[in-house]
């Protein structure tokens, strides 16, 4: 199985419930590594252009302003198949149709406040990755 790098985001909702290392610990039971991860506060200008896939949906300005809410940790997680690994112990986007045992399924709040980002396909995995961070940064 190849081995990948996929972007996962732990959002506001959880980083401010002091949350994070139990999703940390969910993301190295299944395996990842998590390579590469810092806090930070996004400005309104990074979270527009990081979503701007969204930028049409009707949602798009509450998902900009609750993502600048509060810090977030941006990762690089690491390992076979990480990035579809990654969206099967996230759960789905919506934590009422997410999965028993996923991280959105145990922690998440809402769609809107879910707990965790994660690429959705390799080539978006390493445009978000590259939108964070630089080579140097990842230690494998
Ligand atoms: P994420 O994987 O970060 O990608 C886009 C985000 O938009 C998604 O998770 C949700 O948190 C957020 N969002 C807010 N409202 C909706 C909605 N109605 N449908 C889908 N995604 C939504």
């Amino acid at each position: 199985m190849p081995i990948e790098n996929t972007l996962s985001i732990i959002k506001p909702d959880a980083t401010k419930r002091n949350i994070t290392g139990l999703i940390n610990a969910k993301i190295e039971k299944a395996g990842l590594k998590i390579v590469a991860q810092k806090r930070i506060m996004l400005s309104k200008e990074l979270a527009e252009k990081f979503y701007s896939v969204h930028k049409d949906r009707p949602f798009f300005n509450d998902l900009v302003n609750f993502m600048i809410s509060g810090p977030v940790i941006v990762q690089v997680l690491r390992g076979e198949n990480a990035v579809s690994l990654n969206r099967s112990i996230m759960g789905a986007t919506n934590p009422t149709d997410a999965e028993e045992g996923t991280i959105r399924s145990e922690f998440a709040q809402s769609v809107e406040a879910n707990s965790v980002h994660g690429s959705d396909s390799l080539e978006n995995a390493l445009k978000e990755i590259s939108f964070f961070f630089a080579e140097i940064d990842i230690l494998i």
